[in-house]
């Protein structure tokens, strides 16, 4: 019930919908005993019993017609305050559900790669979906019938202390068993409830993985193993389901049998009074029925303790599902250290003695190395050297364990994330695009300065409505970006160029066409420094080479982190360096570095003879089925490192 006191502060934006919701609720459990009350003075009318009122003893027609008219018009008035709870306490729980859902999202878009990088995407669906709805269950439908058990609850024994105490402390004794059963079934359910939940996400994470990955699993034909494995998956579930049934089904059983004990109780004990054989305590036939009447109504009340107690565990186990979202917290994020009067960036780029460990694993040893602003660094190396890590601090994907990275002489730290990521675009080595039109995800990084951060813990009654979502990528922008990444004149042959919708994670374009969409989306943004994480792998020799002598002329006075394996390429850096397990291993110009002999210059004289190969045997060999070759040899995907050349 803990984690609970942190769902208040949403509840606290609907207070006053929840307190008029209660009083309604108060009002129709009143009203909905009165008929009974009724019943009580005509039954006492009819059979000219003296009640405690003289008044009441003898009845005439249009009296038992008013009451009978009272009767009714009690179930009226309660049936009309139910519609209105529900107004009011159910409208608030959807609102509190948007409100949560609006929160969650903000706060995992805060959350950086680290969590990210642990987090299964079909376990946050559950999450966002599933929990979701439980806490709103809890929030609406439960506290309603909480609040409507609770009324019952007073409003009966109101009425039944008014009517017989003796009676009243008979039925007690039944109370504390029915209670104590109770509690120990709902604790169980509880318990199996959250098994069930548990396994819920794992069929999902399973499911989303092999549906994003059904590429994969249908190239490997592993179907039927993934079938099998996604059946144990299942029957653990409907183990864990049926676990749960088991202790739902006495749960009711135990209520109806306590609740048949309670009424005999009334049935001995209440007949004796009547018959005048308790002494010192008469009861009419009128106040008996009443008083059976109202028991007869606390049956249901009873019931649904089991059901709500349920649904708060429910909603308080996935409100802690939740919570813990809320909880985790970006590793990266503006500090103390943050120095928001930085506005913009030049693009000089320093490392400063930079080592970076990952889970004890030394990553990257003592980098140092500077580039001024407008250059551009070569950098190359086997996969796992380090490349695409030194790329990421930049951008502060990850920070340095020790040393400094500066931008423009500012250790990046001080920089604000956001100025930093504006500034810096980064073509990763799988690039992500969106199912939208290409137009769209080229304009991507574009246009985010009309938007400012999106408030959190409002009413949604208070906030306004987000405009509709009717922005047009800037068109002029997106054609200039997609000519420099030599993509412009394949669109256009596209039956709906720009317009072209792309399939899931876009899917209906080649890898290369992927690759050059991800540079137009990052040459868009117009950054400072630009880092191309072998971003071209894809794209054959004569092409990369046109790219990149027109990034050169757009790139004017831009940093450029050029990693890549093709010495073609590589050679027109200002600098190049040569990683290995996360060293610098060799720096110096191309020039330089063939006068070295050393793994560039392997790198160069293998591709040079691949371009022998090439030209010898053309149209039988080419470098790319070469490269094609390799990358199947190495399960990363990256061609072959030097290194391996030289085994
Ligand atoms: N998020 C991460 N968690 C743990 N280890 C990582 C992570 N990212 C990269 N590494 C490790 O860091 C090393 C360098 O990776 P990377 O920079 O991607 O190499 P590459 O030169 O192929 O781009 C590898 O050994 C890799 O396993
Ligand atoms: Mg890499």
């Amino acid at each position: 019930m803990n984690t609970l006191s942190t769902l208040w502060p949403y509840l606290k934006l609907h207070q006053r919908q929840f307190f008029l919701g209660t009083l309604a609720v108060f009002g129709a459990g009143t009203a909905v005993t009165l008929p009974a009350y009724f019943t009580r003075l005509i039954i006492d009318g009819l059979t000219g019993a003296a009640d405690t009122n003289p008044a009441t003893a003898g009845i005439t027609a249009g009296q038992v017609a008013l009451y009978a008219l009272g009767a009714v018009l009690s179930v009226v008035v309660s049936g009309g305050l139910m519609v209105l709870v529900r107004r009011l306490i159910v409208y608030a729980s959807r609102q509190i559900e948007y409100e949560v859902r609006r929160d969650l999202f903000a706060h995992l878009s805060g959350l950086d790669k680290h969590y990210f990088d642990r987090a299964r995407t079909g376990d946050l669906m559950n999450r966002l979906t599933g929990d979701l709805s439980a806490v709103r269950e809890m929030i609406g439908f439960g506290s309603w019938q909480l609040s409507s058990v609770v009324a019952s609850f007073v409003v009966s024994f109101f009425w039944f202390f008014s009517l017989s105490w003796r009676l009243t402390l008979a039925v007690l004794v039944v109370f504390p068993v029915i209670i104590g059963v109770l509690f120990m079934l709902a604790r169980l359910i509880s318990a199996r409830y959250v098994a069930v939940q548990e396994q819920n996400s794992v069929i999902s994470a399973k499911a989303q993985e092999n549906f994003s990955g059904a590429r994969v699993v249908k190239g490997y034909a592993i179907e039927d193993r993934e079938i099998t494995e996604y059946k144990s998956l299942n029957s653990e579930l409907i183990k864990r389901a049926l676990r749960l049934t088991t202790v739902e089904g006495p749960l009711q059983a135990s209520m109806s049998l306590l609740m048949g004990l309670a009424y005999v109780i009334v049935l001995i004990y209440g007949g004796r009074m009547i018959l005048g054989l308790v002494p010192g305590s008469p009861l009419t036939l009128g106040q008996f029925t009443q008083f059976a009447l109202v028991l007869d109504r606390l049956a249901w009340p009873m019931l649904s303790i089991g059901m709500i107690t349920n649904m708060l565990q429910r909603g308080s186990a996935s409100w802690g599902r939740l919570q813990d979202i809320f909880n985790a917290q970006p590793y990266i994020k503006d500090d103390g250290r943050t120095d928001s009067s930085i506005k913009s960036v030049l693009g000089e780029i320093e490392f400063d003695h930079v080592s970076l460990n990952f889970d004890g694993q030394q990553v990257l040893k003592d980098v140092s190395l500077k580039i001024p602003a407008g250059q551009t660094l070569g950098i190359t190396g086997p996969t796992g050297s380090g490349k695409t890590v030194l790329g990421n601090l930049v951008t502060r994907l990850v920070d340095v364990s020790s040393g400094t990275v500066r931008v423009d002489g500012v250790d990046v730290r001080r920089i604000p994330l956001r100025v930093l990521r504006e500034n810096v675009a980064v073509v990763p080595q799988e690039p992500f695009l969106f199912s939208d039109t290409i137009a769209s995800n080229v304009a991507f990084g574009l246009d985010n300065a009309n938007y400012a951060p999106i408030p959190t813990r409002i009413s949604v009654l208070k906030s306004k409505a987000p405009p509709p979502d009717d922005r047009q990528p800037d068109m002029n922008r997106v054609r200039a970006a997609a000519e420099i990444a030599g993509l412009a004149s394949e669109i256009e042959r596209f039956p709906q160029g720009y317009d072209t919708t792309l399939g899931e994670r876009g899917v209906t374009l080649s890898g290369g066409q992927r690759q050059r969409t991800a540079l137009a989306r990052a040459v868009a943004r117009e950054p400072r420094i630009l880092v191309l994480d072998d971003a071209m792998s894809a794209v054959d020799t004569e092409t990369e080479s046109r790219i990149l002598s027109g990034l050169r002329q757009v790139q004017q006075g831009r940093t450029v982190l050029l990693i890549g394996h093709r010495v073609s390429t590589l050679r027109h850096a200002d600098h190049i360096i040569v990683m290995e397990r996360g060293q610098i291993v060799e720096q110096g110009s191309h020039e330089d570095l063939l006068a070295l002999g050393g793994h560039y210059a392997e790198l160069d004289r293998q591709q040079r003879l691949e371009g022998d190969l090439k030209s010898e045997d053309e149209g039988k060999l080419t470098r790319d089925a070469l490269t094609e070759a390799a990358s199947q040899i190495k399960p990363s995907g990256e061609p072959l490192s030097t290194e391996k050349v030289k085994a």
